[in-house]
């Protein structure tokens, strides 16, 4: 009997196939090179920050290259509504933000256990009101993601802790004074906070052992030209001198390094050659070692990044997860799913975040061969991947199935891609434009 073969996107007479799983799905045809050119947006991690730091100021924020779209930012975006500032998002990725009329210094619970960073609001509005209660922001799929750095920072200054019905308040009625604080390991976010906060202290605060994120100085550059005064960004000793009040400035968002390190990972995987624009090898010289050893060519073409694959994939490594500027946390797992197509494979250690292989057994049913032994994975390669029905379970564990998926054998759906949709926008918009087999599938609507 003549079998009809169901091709695979859906002709545009016929209905739209629905996901019957509540979430939508992406749904991909490995096998495809990638050749084309992909936007890099702004940086999720930054532009995060960038929104907190909004709320030092009661003249307007303005930033360009925001990523508007990403959920993480619209999540942010009711959490400063619900205090009371104006967020007002233009085309072409524009931004205003006006805190002048802040009503309340309570983020709600619903809220920050959305999003973690929204807990990032504490230190502006510690430092400008005096005062801030956030709910405490749980763990997530990764880790416990503690903050007893940012507290510690905060008692250093002047502030009182008290956790009252799982909210964190802190008060600085006679203002924050500046302080030495020392982190005992590094830390993005409380770097960010305690920076936040220090720009208003009365005095001087330097912090030490402070992180060098590329997100951080980005945060640092928009608040000297708020008018603060800031020392020693990128390293780990900053120092920040106190001033009265902060201005309105504009700000560009800086390019996303964990997203434009996950698109050279992609043309790695499948080969080919793709232009990321507005994108830099600046910040990302950790991932391009192994990517050029793999066989990958990178070049910088002006303000793009040009990656090409087009001679077999050669041998894999092995790579530790570190502060910046070492091998970035957020593309273990992108990098994992590379390393099941090199010549040899390689071992992954992941020194930042204590539960961040939970992609791996999702990768094991396309057939992939991954043993964890403690903190470190070994896997073997190369190793032929078949198309298979995988779960997200967090933002770069969906980026790292998405690779996959590219060149696998046969079908890959991915479920729960709204973890996916927290960090990158149009991701398989960008990917399909680049000649990949790849769709999603909306949600049934109820
Ligand atoms: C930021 O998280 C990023 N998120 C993460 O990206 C990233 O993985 C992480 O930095 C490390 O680079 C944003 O910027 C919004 P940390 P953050 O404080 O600030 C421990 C992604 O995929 N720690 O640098 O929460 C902590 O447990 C996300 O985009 C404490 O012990 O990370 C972890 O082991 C995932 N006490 C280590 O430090 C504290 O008070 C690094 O955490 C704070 C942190």
């Amino acid at each position: 009997m003549a079998t009809t073969v169901k091709p695979f996107i859906q002709p545009s007479q016929a209905p739209a196939p629905r996901s019957k799983s509540g979430t939508d799905l992406i749904r991909i045809q490995g096998g495809q090179p990638l050749h084309g050119t992909i936007e890099i947006s702004g940086a999720k991690n930054s532009a995060l920050i960038l929104m907190c730091a909004a709320l030092l100021t009661e003249d307007t924020m303005r930033f360009t290259n925001m990523p508007t779209s990403l959920r993480d930012i619209l999540t942010l975006t009711k959490v400063l509504e619900s205090l009371g500032a104006t967020v007002a998002t233009g085309p072409e990725g524009t931004m205003a933000i006006q805190a002048r009329h802040i009503t309340s210094t309570k983020a709600d619970y619903d809220l920050v256990k959305e999003m973690r960073a929204s807990f990032l609001v504490m230190g502006p509005l510690l430092a400008r009101f005096k005062e801030a209660t956030v709910s405490m922001p749980g763990g997530c799929a990764i880790g416990t993601r503690p903050i007893d750095f940012h507290l510690m920072g905060f008692e250093a200054m002047g502030a009182t802790v008290t956790l009252e019905d799982g909210y964190m308040r802190v008060c600085a009625p006679h203002g924050l004074k500046g302080a030495d604080i020392t982190f005992p390991r590094v830390s993005v976010g409380a770097t960010e906070n305690i920076l936040m906060a220090a720009v208003l202290a009365a005095g001087i605060t330097r912090i030490f052992n402070a992180a060098c994120e590329p997100e951080i100085v980005d945060l640092g550059r928009c608040l000297i030209a708020m008018g603060a005064q800031i020392e020693g960004l990128g390293t780990s000793t900053i120092t920040i001198t106190g001033v009265p009040s902060l201005h309105g400035a504009l700000h560009q968002v800086v390019a996303d390094r964990i997203e434009t390190g996950t698109y050279m990972i992609a043309a790695a995987m499948a080969g080919g050659q793709i232009r990321l624009k507005q994108a830099s090898t600046e910040h990302l010289q950790a991932l391009i070692a192994p990517l050029q050893a793999a066989g990958v060519t990178i070049t910088q073409d002006d303000s793009d990044i040009i990656v090409e694959r087009s001679g077999p994939l050669l041998q894999g490594t092995t790579i530790t997860t570190e502060v910046h500027p070492g091998f970035p946390t957020d593309l273990q797992a992108q990098f994992m799913a590379l390393l099941t197509q090199c010549q040899g494979g390689g071992q992954i250690t992941e020194t930042i975040w204590e539960n961040r292989f939970m992609h791996v057994p999702e990768m094991a049913r396309m057939g992939a061969k991954i043993t964890i032994e403690g903190n470190t994975a070994t896997i073997k390669g190369p190793q032929a991947l078949t198309g298979a029905k995988v779960m997200a379970t967090d933002l770069r564990a969906s980026a790292a199935l998405v690779l996959a998926g590219l060149v696998a054998t046969g079908t890959t759906t991915v479920d729960r891609v709204y973890h996916l949709d927290r960090g990158y926008e149009n991701l398989e918009q960008k990917l399909k434009a680049c000649g990949a087999r790849i769709e999603r599938i909306p949600a049934e609507t109820p």
